[in-house]
């Protein structure tokens, strides 16, 4: 899949200095978007099964693969009538989905700023919630634990409810800049009062921690970038432009020097 070639419709008048600017910023994108495609396509080819036909030996028993994580029997059913089942068999003779933390999980980590979580309740009324923080604010604990540090918010404790009688939890990472996904599968409990966990989980972030999240991780996939909408941090666009505002003053000086140089050349005194 080709990254957007222009960041802004032809036929919009752009002022020069706005041209650089969208020209940069897609310059440092395009840049990072191919260095992180990279990756994805790394995360991609290590996870993804070599087609061997070869069939696990407990196949066809519940609950064996990975991956049977969320290909439950109903999704398995739709697989194959949809056509589907045969890929996804491939995958399962490879043991399914992933399982621990590798170094491709843990630089994602690092990377990214936003991640939703799911619970359930007891009676599996499903709920998602935003956890957002700074740039790696969910940390790898072990080969099988993530954590973060959870900050004081509206108090209505739905997450936290929900994983006092339902561990069961769901992370959705997304990374809009570099267009990758990921979502892991696991259980996740709450620490209260564990000021060492709180302080190795904290960032250096102006929010209140109120308690702690681990999350074992059970499963983890890695979806394509396909109809990821490609979003920047208002940081990362503050940086770059004031690099190409700094560029501009630089080259206005320099033309400005070189008018005034022609224009004595022309006229000479
Ligand atoms: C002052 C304040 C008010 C908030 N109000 C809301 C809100 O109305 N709805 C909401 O979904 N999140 C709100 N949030 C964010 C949540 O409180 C925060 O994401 C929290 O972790 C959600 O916990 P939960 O996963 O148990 O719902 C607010 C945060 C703060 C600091």
């Amino acid at each position: 899949m080709e990254p957007s070639k222009s960041a802004a419709p032809a036929d919009q008048a752009v002022t020069a200095s706005g041209a650089q600017v969208l020209e940069f910023v897609q310059h440092v994108a395009l840049k990072t978007w191919t260095n992180d495609f990279n990756q994805v396509l790394a995360v991609y080819v290590l996870r993804a099964p070599a087609v061997t036909g070869a069939r696990h030996p407990t196949e066809g028993k519940m609950d064996h693969f990975s991956s049977d994580i969320a290909f439950t029997p109903a999704v398995k059913d739709v697989q194959s009538r949809r056509g589907s089942r045969g890929i996804y068999e491939k995958v399962e003779a490879r043991g399914g989905f992933r399982t621990a933390i590798t170094e491709d999980l843990a630089g994602f980590l690092a990377a990214i700023d936003t991640a939703y979580l799911a619970t359930a309740s007891a009676g599996g009324q499903p709920y998602a919630q935003h956890r957002g923080g700074p740039k790696g604010f969910i940390r790898v604990i072990d080969e099988r634990t993530i954590g973060f540090a959870d900050f004081a918010g509206n108090r209505q404790y739905i997450s936290t409810g929900n994983l006092a009688e339902n561990s069961k939890a769901f992370l959705f990472l997304m990374d809009y800049a570099n267009r990758r996904r990921i979502k892991l599968w696991g259980r996740a409990r709450i620490v209260e009062g564990d000021a060492a966990l709180l302080a190795r989980l904290m960032p250096d972030y102006a929010a209140r921690p109120e308690q702690a999240i681990l999350f074992e991780v059970d499963a983890w996939d890695a979806n394509c970038p396909q109809h990821i909408p490609q979003k920047f941090d208002a940081a990362d666009v503050a940086v770059a432009i004031t690099r190409l505002e700094q560029r501009i003053a630089t080259l206005e000086a320099e033309n400005s020097r070189l008018q005034q140089q022609v224009s004595a050349e022309r006229n000479p005194a």
